[in-house]
Formats: C-alpha cells, sequence, structure tokens
C-alpha cells in the first residue's frame, strides 16, 4: 500500500512538471498503460492472500481513477495554454500604422477637364467626343475655312493622304453634332488636338474643349453669360473676362477672350457667334437659327490657374510636377 501512495505521489509530481500535452502523454503511458507501473501493479494481486486482494486492488483502482482525473485536467489546462500561445502568435496589433499604399490622383489635365465638363453640365451642355483622324472637310470646308488658310497648310499640319489628317481643333465636332443632330444643341467637347508645333507655349499634341450652343435668337450676351459662369467658377469670384475683336473662319463676329487673373489680363479663348456659313453647310437655315461657339485650350487654362511656365511639363510624366497638383 505504501508501494502504491509512492508511485501516486511520484507520478502526481511528473503529470505537474509537463510542459506540453505530448509530455503528459508520455507520463500517461508510463503508468497507465498496457505496460505501465501502476497497470502493473494488478499483476502482484495473485501474490497477495485472497482477503487481501479486494482491498489492494480498490487501492490499485483508486489510484488508477486519481491520476486519470489529474492528467484530463493537466490535459485541459495544457491545450488552453497552447491555444492561448496560437492565438497569441496570430494576433493583429491594430494599433501600429498601416502599410500605406500611394493610390495616385488624376492627372491636373484630367482634373481641369472634369472641372469644366462639370460646369457646363450644371448649365444644361451634355459632354460629346469626336475622332482624331479627320477628314479636310469637317476640319476645315465645313467651316468656313478656305483653301489658303495657313492652318490647312501641310507645315502646320499632320496628313495621313490629303484629305485624312489628325484634326487640328475639336471644332469638327461642332459640324458632326450639328449633322446628326437638330436644334436646340448645347455640348461641349474635350479631347486631344494635334499641330506642328513644339516650344515652351507649343505642343504637338495638346488638349482642346470646344463649346457649341445653338437656339433662336441667340446672342453675344448668352455667349458671354456662359464664360463668365464658366470662369468665375474655376478662377474664383474675383475673375473677370474681356471680350477683344478677333478672326475666325467660323463666327461672326470672332472674339479671343481674356481673364483678369493674378493682376493681369491672359488671353484664354476664342469664341463667336457661328458664322451662317457653318449653318449652310450643314443643312441649317441661318434665318431660323443662331447660336455661339468658343474654343479654350485645357493646357492654358491649367497653366493661367497655376502659374504653370512651360506647356512640357504637362506630358514629361514628373512625379514631382504632377503630385503638386
Ligand atoms: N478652333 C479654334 C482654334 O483651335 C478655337 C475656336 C475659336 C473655337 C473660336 C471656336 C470658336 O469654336 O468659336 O484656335
Amino acid at each position: 500500500m505504501d508501494e502504491i501512495t509512492k508511485i501516486v505521489q511520484q507520478a502526481l509530481e511528473e503529470i505537474q512538471n509537463c510542459e506540453n500535452s505530448s509530455e503528459l502523454n508520455s507520463v500517461r503511458v508510463k503508468y497507465l498503460g498496457k505496460k505501465g507501473i501502476v497497470t502493473s501493479l494488478m499483476k502482484k494481486l495473485k501474490e497477495l492472500a485472497p482477503e487481501e486482494r479486494p482491498i489492494f486492488g480498490a487501492a490499485v483502482n483508486k489510484a488508477k481513477n486519481e491520476l486519470l482525473k489529474k492528467i484530463n485536467e493537466k490535459l485541459d489546462e495544457l491545450s488552453q495554454r497552447e491555444k492561448e500561445k496560437k492565438y497569441a502568435a496570430m494576433a493583429v496589433d491594430v494599433t501600429l500604422p498601416g502599410a500605406r499604399k500611394d493610390i495616385g490622383h488624376f492627372h491636373i489635365l484630367t482634373q481641369i477637364q472634369k472641372e469644366l465638363e462639370d460646369i457646363f453640365i450644371s448649365m444644361g451642355f451634355s459632354v460629346v467626343e469626336g475622332p482624331e483622324v479627320e477628314d479636310t472637310w469637317h476640319n476645315f470646308d465645313a467651316l468656313n475655312t478656305p483653301e489658303w488658310h495657313p492652318a490647312r497648310d501641310v507645315q502646320d499640319s499632320f496628313y495621313f493622304t490629303d484629305k485624312i489628317l489628325l484634326r487640328t481643333h475639336t471644332s469638327p465636332v461642332q459640324i458632326r453634332t450639328m449633322l446628326n443632330t437638330q436644334p436646340p444643341i448645347a455640348i461641349i467637347s474635350p479631347g486631344r488636338v494635334y499641330r506642328r508645333d513644339y516650344d515652351a507655349t507649343h505642343l504637338p499634341m495638346f488638349t482642346q474643349m470646344e463649346g457649341l450652343f445653338v437656339d433662336k435668337n441667340v446672342t453675344v450676351k448668352h455667349l458671354k453669360y456662359c464664360l463668365e459662369e464658366m470662369v468665375t467658377r474655376v478662377f474664383g469670384k474675383d475673375a473677370k473676362i474681356r471680350l477683344k475683336p478677333s478672326f475666325f473662319p467660323f463666327t461672326e463676329p470672332s472674339f479671343e477672350v481674356d481673364v483678369w487673373f493674378g493682376n493681369d489680363w491672359l488671353e484664354i479663348l476664342g469664341a463667336g457667334m457661328v458664322d451662317p456659313n457653318v449653318f449652310k453647310s450643314v443643312g441649317y437655315d441661318p434665318e431660323i437659327w443662331s447660336g455661339f461657339a468658343f474654343g479654350l485650350g485645357l493646357e492654358r487654362i491649367a497653366m493661367v490657374k497655376y502659374g504653370i511656365k512651360d506647356i512640357r511639363d504637362f506630358i514629361r510624366n514628373d512625379v514631382k510636377f504632377l503630385e503638386n497638383y
């Protein structure tokens, strides 16, 4: 009986010292396995007097049950501890600063384009697009631009053939729109245009936005109102415009429009009242219909608004420049 007590004591100590479930399993096998120490005690029953056997047997069973109970308790404790360890290793520190990703933003010209689109859309205009590869009829003839006009010269434009070229302005979209719609018309048309030019203020490819408004009894007042609305929303409440007489083949009268911004008059666009010859070329009766048109350079607007001196900055893809806007 003393031996049983000793064995139990020893086993309890070993159970207590187990660090993990596999150590605990070894202890269980050592004492309670088929050839385990406690299991083997049963074999001693035969050596005992018959009246001692039940007492000894009961003591061994009691020892066995006690150890089993302790082992199970310890197993619970250890697996709980192991779970905690595992979860601690998986834990995320939500107070750490995140891994920041630069997601970029729209190019300055795209921003200006969207800004202008929003302004004109709010005045009831819709946005239309036209092809960058044009024919000379849409790009020039229909816009009352005669054969002798310098813009038609191969020196100034990019021709594929005698009759096909990269559009030199967005004005042909006026023609395309009027040919497939009836007035009233209120459209703007942003897009790329191409000319044989390259210096600090000219690029061979740049961006324009055309505007066309056609209805009955349209006057310069309507043109001026729309441009003032646009300019004060782009450049601020204090911005003013002035119209200077100018010439474009497709408008009569024609204007150059300056904006008062940063203590200076700066030219930002061309405009005018649609020339009757343009209406005739799309089959509109100029006695019934009247309209205004304008064309502005998006780079020019951005340069004036942000004081950008070199138009080539827009296409250099210098991140330091682009990040400023
Ligand atoms: N197409 C002209 C250019 O590229 C700009 C322009 C001027 C457009 C007057 C117009 C306009 O619609 O009415 O220089």
